[in-house]
């Protein structure tokens, strides 16, 4: 595969009053998880599309360099995200300045791709979401989203006065296909799902490893996507999905902490191949070094959220940031003023740390707490 050139971010717009984007975040763009070789997501993604390509030759064409900041419009209206829905508040999303965002779904080139003309696509990228800290949640992951448009005659030829039937028929059937592609001869269910821009929408869900897993979300395009898109609605439908792709390779691979995905550490990097058969290989843990436990408490105020305390936590202490957990929460009766307490849990994936480091970055994160979110340390 001819890999195209390394894409270098292209210059933040500095001290826009409403940019939010940090220099963790900043330096994570242009990294190419999902196009690089022997990757765990690089895998997965080409064999999705390998899927694609073998039920249906030359219908997909596939996108996955598009740049992960994204007019505002593209991230929400033109996939009709209510004008009050929480993902667009700056405490969820990543504003770079009043026009665009990071994009925090794959969803935000369905129109653009539609408008270019493409009737059957695959866009795959990196998202960005502002969030807490744990094991399975990063601020940026990658998504893969599918669309595919129908035309009238093709419903008619299959025998369908409802195009939306028909539709919604398709995409279970190719996704039902693609989950036993990727998982294997699994029992899945389809649950009912909202999303704002499909309807009907569900969630396909897999029996794997003792539990019902989540694997991805889908439906019928609204008819008003198409019709401001450049594809009437009495004449077409299209079915539409997104995947993450952490989420699938920590199963399918047995990854068991998503800041993996970034580490260039050769114990993991030299365990994975492309052309490795899906499920064949697991991840062999090369050692669990040990936590460190480090407990901050205050008092909060209105404007405290848990999102900016991880992204003040992550900026000091990087990946070694493990987790962070409302430990104890409590109200004083007198003066209604409402502590916090919040367990960070430190550990590197390569190597032990050292008292010394921690307590260093502690300083950091204590200070900073103090300084850029307006809470009364305890
Ligand atoms: N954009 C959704 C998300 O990030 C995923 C998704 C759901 C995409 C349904 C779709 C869809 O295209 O039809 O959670």
């Amino acid at each position: 595969m001819v890999l195209p050139p390394p894409r270098s971010p292209p210059p933040l717009p500095q001290g826009h009053p409403n940019n939010n984007v940090t220099e963790s975040i900043y330096e994570r763009m242009g990294r190419n998880l999902h196009l690089t070789p022997n990757h765990p997501l690089n895998i997965i993604r080409t064999e999705i599309y390998k899927y694609f390509d073998d039920n249906h030759p030359g219908v997909f064409n596939k996108f996955d360099t598009y740049a992960p900041i994204v007019p505002i419009t593209a991230n929400f209206d033109e996939v009709l995200v209510p004008e009050d829905h929480v993902s667009r508040s700056s405490n969820d999303t990543y504003y770079v300045d009043d026009k665009s965002v990071l994009r925090c779904h794959t969803s935000a080139h369905q129109a653009q791709t539609l408008r270019t003309g493409e009737t059957a696509f695959l866009v795959t990228g990196d998202v960005y979401r502002r969030d807490t800290i744990d094991a399975t949640h990063y601020p940026v992951f990658h998504q893969m989203e599918g669309v595919r448009v129908f035309t009238k005659e093709e419903w008619e030829a299959a025998g369908y006065d409802d195009g939306t039937k028909f539709c919604d028929e398709e995409l279970k059937k190719a996704l039902e296909g693609l989950a036993k592609h990727l998982f294997g001869d699994v029992e899945m269910r389809w649950v009912d799902a909202y999303f704002p821009f499909t309807e009907p929408s569900a969630e396909l869900e897999i029996f794997y490893g003792g539990d019902w897993l989540e694997v991805l979300g889908c439906g019928v395009m609204e008819k008003q996507i198409l019709d401001a898109n450049g594809r009437d609605s009495a004449t077409h439908r299209a079915w539409a999905f997104g995947l993450g792709l952490e989420r699938l390779a920590m199963v399918l691979f047995e990854i068991p902490d998503i800041r993996l995905f970034w580490s260039n550490d050769e114990r993991f990097t030299s365990q994975f191949k492309d052309g490795d058969k899906l499920g064949a290989t697991k991840f062999k843990p090369y050692s669990k070094f040990p936590p460190c436990y480090k407990d901050v408490a205050f008092w909060i105020s209105e404007q405290f959220t848990e999102n900016n305390l991880c992204e003040v936590v992550r900026g000091e202490g990087g990946d070694l940031v493990e987790e962070v957990k409302l430990i104890d929460e409590f109200t004083n009766g007198k003066t209604g003023k409402t502590s916090n307490c919040f367990r960070i849990t430190y550990r590197s994936m390569e190597r032990s740390l050292t008292d010394d480091e921690i307590n260093a970055i502690q300083e950091n994160v204590r200070s900073k707490i103090a300084s850029d979110l307006g809470v009364e340390l305890r």
